[in-house]
């Protein structure tokens, strides 16, 4: 059986986590981020392709790469999620399944971060949880491609 493949897809400045904000975002760093991905992803039986990008057009790219050959994106759109309808409009043209992830808690922070256009796509949205939450989100993607598999 082929695994299901899930995109963990990461925007701009999260290549700086572990020296960025710890207070924020803590000590992890986006290797261990691709870690825990790697493990969460060997315990659910999917696979994953694990990127990060500066960019908002890469970032638009990879979403539209992700129809036909992805089941899901999960998705830490960083900044991006509070500005770029573009990624909206690649979220929601792909057609798959999405779970948007923060790793702090976008409302106890400004009032710029509690909106996001990505959520308009989103299944679901995990934030506050720490860079667990990637793991969460895969679990439950995982949940939502066997559900769909049995219909
Ligand atoms: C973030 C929250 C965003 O507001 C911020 O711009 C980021 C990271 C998070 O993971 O908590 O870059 O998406």
């Amino acid at each position: 059986m082929v695994r299901p493949l899930i995109a963990v897809l990461n925007g701009p400045n999260l290549n700086m986590l572990g020296l960025r904000q710890p207070d924020v975002y803590g000590r992890a760093t986006l290797d261990d981020v691709e870690q825990i991905c790697i493990q969460a992803a060997e315990r659910l039986d999917v696979a994953i392709d694990f990127r990060q990008t500066n960019g908002e057009g890469e970032l638009v790219s990879w979403v539209q790469e992700c129809r036909n050959r992805a089941r899901g994106i999960v998705i830490n759109p960083a900044a991006y999620g509070h500005t770029s309808i573009a990624l909206l409009d690649a979220l929601l043209a792909v057609d798959l399944p999405v779970i948007e992830v923060h790793i702090s808690n976008i409302h106890r922070r400004e009032e710029f971060r509690h909106h996001t256009y990505c959520s308009r796509a989103a299944a679901g949205v995990i934030c506050g949880l720490g860079v667990r939450g990637y793991a969460l989100a895969l679990q439950a993607m995982t949940d939502m491609i066997l559900d769909e598999d049995d219909r």
